[in-house]
């Protein structure tokens, strides 16, 4: 069965979700609670650096993502993410490198964990064991040791992952003092968990009224402000991964530069615009700027959701719960199992292989 009526159907969820992402979404909460002791648990002061990057792939990346964004509007010291092989040329003694990889075996982030270390550059891994977290006991540097219940995927562990990159641009006084925020976060993803969880019905559930808007139809995902960007980038892989589906996002005002071109004479029957507002963080003239884009394409009912006040990461934490309910419910919706990501083990394991 797929569609609406496995939605609200709980014998049917637990079938079509045997793995249980939705439960680890639901969970996202105390997954923030958790991972702040493990950091706060961790040596990781060090002297303010001239740059920090981090390093990291996919669900792990994302990380390095919301870092930058959070620092963006306050730090003085630039953050950059990074995602693949190589580092900026600049990267050097002065520079904190944050290797963030959930298996800790990941040889994008291995390789650039190697050149960051061979320039001098000040490392601290975030890892649930792997090689990366050998090679950083191997060399001395700070490693926040992440959690991993058996099963969990990367991109379940947003928060366990998140949590202590943030700490460690903290401790190293990019970013203010976290822990209060990380704390109002958890209490802002149990919140969201309970109006959008998995017993509160389709017709009273925003995410399952998202995901059956999607079925069947091409995502095509905006985010506005720093925070609101990464929301799309992450609705765009959790419905890559989760939902197995292509997906389209962009940053506002950017998409006003070009992606509205790619949408001219309207979405058509086979597109749903979708709305990721982080209004605290954007620009005075983005709300402008964005009813100008519906207009002009003819777009009077996307999705929208808004990130509503309060810090950052709490903004951010309304804005992931929603991507990542939402895309495991379209999953369900389409009769896909949301947890296996077979194609991209099978293309990972083929790389490590001939890179051996
Ligand atoms: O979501 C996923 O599983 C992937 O995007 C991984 O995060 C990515 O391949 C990197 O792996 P890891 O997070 O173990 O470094």
């Amino acid at each position: 069965m797929t569609g609406a009526a496995v939605l609200d159907d709980k014998e049917r969820l637990a079938v079509a979700d045997p793995a249980g992402m939705l439960d680890e979404i639901a969970g996202a909460g105390d997954q923030a609670r958790s991972a702040l002791r493990i950091a706060q648990a961790s040596s990781l002061v060090g002297p303010q650096p001239e740059v920090v990057v981090v390093a990291g792939m996919g669900g792990s990346g994302l990380a390095g993502d919301v870092v930058a964004a959070l620092a963006f509007a306050s730090s003085a010291v630039p953050v950059l993410a990074v995602k693949g092989d190589r580092l900026p040329a600049f990267v050097g003694p002065g520079t904190l490198l944050v290797a963030v990889s959930f298996s800790g075996n990941t040889a994008e982030t291995l390789s650039a964990v190697e050149q960051g270390l061979a320039a001098g550059a000040r490392v601290v891994a975030v890892a649930s064991g792997g090689a990366l977290a050998a090679l950083a006991r191997g060399r001395g540097s700070p490693l926040v040791t992440v959690e991993a219940p058996p099963g969990r995927m990367p991109r379940a562990a947003l928060w366990s992952l998140l949590v202590p990159v943030c700490s460690a641009a903290e401790a190293a006084g990019v970013l203010p003092p976290l822990r209060d925020q990380v704390l109002a976060a958890a209490g802002a993803l149990d919140a969201e968990a309970a109006a959008l969880g998995p017993a509160v019905p389709t017709d009273a559930n925003p995410a399952k009224q998202a995901a059956l808007r999607l079925l069947d139809r091409l995502p095509v995902v905006w985010g506005s402000g720093q925070l609101g960007a990464v929301a799309a980038t992450r609705f765009r892989t959790q419905c890559n991964e989760n939902a197995k589906v292509p997906v389209v996002s962009a940053a506002l005002p950017e998409a006003n530069h070009n992606d509205v071109m790619g949408l001219e004479g309207g979405l058509g029957p086979g597109r749903v615009l979708v709305l990721l507002r982080d209004e605290a963080g954007e620009h005075e003239r983005d709300g402008l700027r964005l009813a100008a884009a519906l207009e002009a394409l003819g777009v009077d009912d996307p999705v929208v959701r808004r990130a509503g006040e309060g810090h950052g990461l709490v903004r951010l934490a309304r804005l992931t719960a929603f991507t990542d309910f939402a895309s495991a419910y379209l999953a369900i919706a389409r009769g896909v199992d949301p947890t296996p990501i077979r194609t991209l083990d099978r293309l990972k394991a083929a790389v490590s292989a001939a890179s051996r």
